[in-house]
């Protein structure tokens, strides 16, 4: 008997831990952005900071239709500028973070490549005014974060 109880407490205890390990794997990371970033698009977002973020702050994927992310990843001319080729298979699990994390826009619908003419950006904005149009420069003001890719800090503008 004596000899039972420790087994049976340290199984139990074992089983706990290994509960609460299970529960963290499986807990979305905390994302500052729109959604929570699931386990298995991790690597996407990953190779989209790399590839993405560097000229400028990486655009959270919910401010553009779903569209708008496809023609951009599959196009090396790139506003004033013109992009290396992505290795396919990077362009792939790129297109699919960003498929996962955007809504399309209807068809017929005019794509907006600037996220000021962009409605899911008005959307995300309902009480804020801009007092000039949105650009990639301007996020910052607000978003003090956006170096971390988080966008739910939020400070007023000064
Ligand atoms: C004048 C301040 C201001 C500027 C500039 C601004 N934002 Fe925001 N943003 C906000 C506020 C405030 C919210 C919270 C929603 C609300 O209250 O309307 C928000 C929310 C968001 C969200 C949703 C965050 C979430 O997970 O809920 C995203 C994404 C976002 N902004 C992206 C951007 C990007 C990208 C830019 C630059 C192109 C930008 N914002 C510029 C103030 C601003
Ligand atoms: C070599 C530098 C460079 C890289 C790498 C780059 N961009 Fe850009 N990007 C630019 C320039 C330059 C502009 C235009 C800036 C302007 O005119 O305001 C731009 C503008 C944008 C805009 C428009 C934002 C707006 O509302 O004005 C989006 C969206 C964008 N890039 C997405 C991407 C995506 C997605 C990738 C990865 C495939 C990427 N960029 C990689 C240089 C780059």
């Amino acid at each position: 008997m004596g000899a039972i109880a420790p087994a049976f407490l340290l199984s139990l205890v074992l089983s706990v831990g290994l509960g609460w390990q299970l529960a963290q794997a499986i807990e979305p990371a905390v994302a500052g952005t729109v959604d929570p970033l699931q386990p298995e698009q991790q690597i996407g977002q990953q190779l989209y900071l790399e590839n993405c973020g560097t000229c400028h702050l990486a655009v959270p994927p919910a401010v553009l239709p779903t569209q708008t992310w496809y023609q951009l990843i599959n196009d090396t001319r790139h506003y004033s500028t013109n992009l290396t080729p992505l290795p396919r298979f990077d362009a792939q699990l790129i297109v699919r973070y960003l498929q996962f994390y955007s809504r399309p826009y209807y068809e017929g619908e005019a794509l907006p490549f600037r996220v000021s003419s962009s409605r899911f950006f008005t959307a995300l904005h309902p009480q804020v005014e801009f007092e000039q149009s949105p650009s990639l420069n301007s996020c910052v003001a607000c978003h003090p974060q956006v170096a971390n890719f988080n966008f739910r800090q939020i400070v007023e503008p000064g």
